[in-house]
């Protein structure tokens, strides 16, 4: 029987999801934009679950971000409303699923960065008898999808000249600040790219494009975000779960450590081989724990001086400092993972504790969904 069990009996490796410390997380992001005026519309991309997705609407966020058509697909199945695609459905077959999908679910919004596009999606609309929302994806600096601010106006015109296409607003995301170190030149980085987008926003309005949403930024720049004026709501993901790679950036109150979020997912392990001085190894290796960003944390030993490296597929090498107790085999390693999104890829389920018993089991649904 899992409920109930204490989190260092489960079975390993495997992801804990402590949801004290997640609504916690929920909460305060929730309040923060409140408090500036400002609405939450989170990415599902980061935890790839419905449950966690339906607790941030419950927050108060008005919908939720997915990255990809197959997981606004899990994000519908799993009762999520308000899906807005961050990213742009190029291919025919992803069109077919799309209109499949706005059956389904008439609240599907999606963005657009190509006039080509605006007009093959109206074409499919038009022939089912459907409409859709969509948002102009405004490339700041990313330079990963999306069209120039310049180009910005051209494309809403086009939008605007397709009858089943509803222009919403825009779309800007610059994922080239979220981990910069020093907070002062995020800030100045970020606020450069933002405002770019608000002046586009603020053309688009004016020439009487009846647009009312404007949502981009993320964990890295959330603070920043709520001050940049027209923007209307928040896309951010990890700060639900978060990740050594964030947890490694400054903040506005501590230059060395991105405090603001406390990691809500661990991963646990357990020492599989103790022979060598000064490392045992761990069974979690490159199938468990996604390699980027940064380097795991080692919250359990919790004296200093434990480092995790990557040791292969299956394991990982667990240093410890001279004079400490040699892990022995069977002891478990908790960890902060490196980069929480495709970390949780790996995954079927999150262990959801409270005071660290199991209390639940979520099923991470949209876990693989990469279409
Ligand atoms: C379009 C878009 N919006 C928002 C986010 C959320 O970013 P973060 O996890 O840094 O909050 C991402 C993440 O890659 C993204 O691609």
């Amino acid at each position: 029987m899992i409920i109930s069990m204490h989190k260092y009996d489960l079975d390993t490796p495997c992801l804990v999801l402590d949801v004290d410390v997640l609504e916690g997380n929920i909460m305060r992001m929730q309040t923060m934009a409140r408090a500036a005026q400002k609405e939450l519309r989170p990415h599902a991309k980061t935890h790839k679950c419905s449950a966690i997705a339906r607790r941030q609407i419950g927050a108060g966020a008005v919908g939720v971000c997915a990255a990809k058509i197959s997981e606004a697909e899990g994000l519908v199945a799993g009762g999520v409303t308000g899906v807005l695609i961050t990213g742009p459905i190029a291919t025919p077959r992803k069109i077919e699923r799309l209109m499949s999908l706005l059956k389904k679910d008439p609240t599907l919004m999606v963005v657009i960065d190509d006039q080509e596009n605006a007009v093959k999606l109206n074409d499919s609309l038009r022939q089912r008898g459907l409409s859709l929302d969509v948002l102009v994806d405004i490339d700041v600096g990313l330079k990963r999808s999306g069209v120039a601010p310049e180009k910005a106006m051209e494309l809403a015109g086009v939008i605007s000249g397709c009858p089943s296409l509803r222009l919403r607003g825009i779309q800007a995301y610059a994922g080239q600040v979220q981990h910069i170190k020093s907070f002062d030149e995020r800030r100045k980085k970020s606020l450069a790219c933002m405002e770019r987008a608000a002046e586009v926003f603020g053309q688009v309005t004016e020439a009487g494009f009846p647009c009312d949403v404007f949502t981009g930024g993320g964990t890295g720049t959330h603070d920043i975000d709520l001050s940049v004026p027209w923007l209307t709501d928040l896309q951010v993901g990890s700060y639900v779960v978060m990740d050594a790679e964030y947890m490694a950036i400054g903040c506005a109150r501590n230059p060395d450590k991105f405090d603001v979020f406390t990691p809500s997912l661990t991963l646990l392990s357990s020492v599989v081989s103790a022979n060598q001085n000064s490392f045992v190894t761990v069974d979690a290796g490159l199938k468990t724990l996604y390699r980027d960003g940064a380097h795991p944390v080692v919250l359990k030993p919790c004296e200093k001086g434990f480092t995790y490296e990557w040791f292969g597929d299956e394991y990982g090498m667990i240093r410890y400092p001279e004079g400490t107790d040699h892990p022995r085999p069977g002891n478990v390693i908790e960890l902060v993972v490196s980069h929480c999104d495709p970390t949780i890829n790996l995954f079927d389920q999150f262990y959801v504790i409270s005071k660290d018993r199991v209390i639940d089991v979520w099923p991470i649904d949209l876990r693989g969904k990469s279409q």
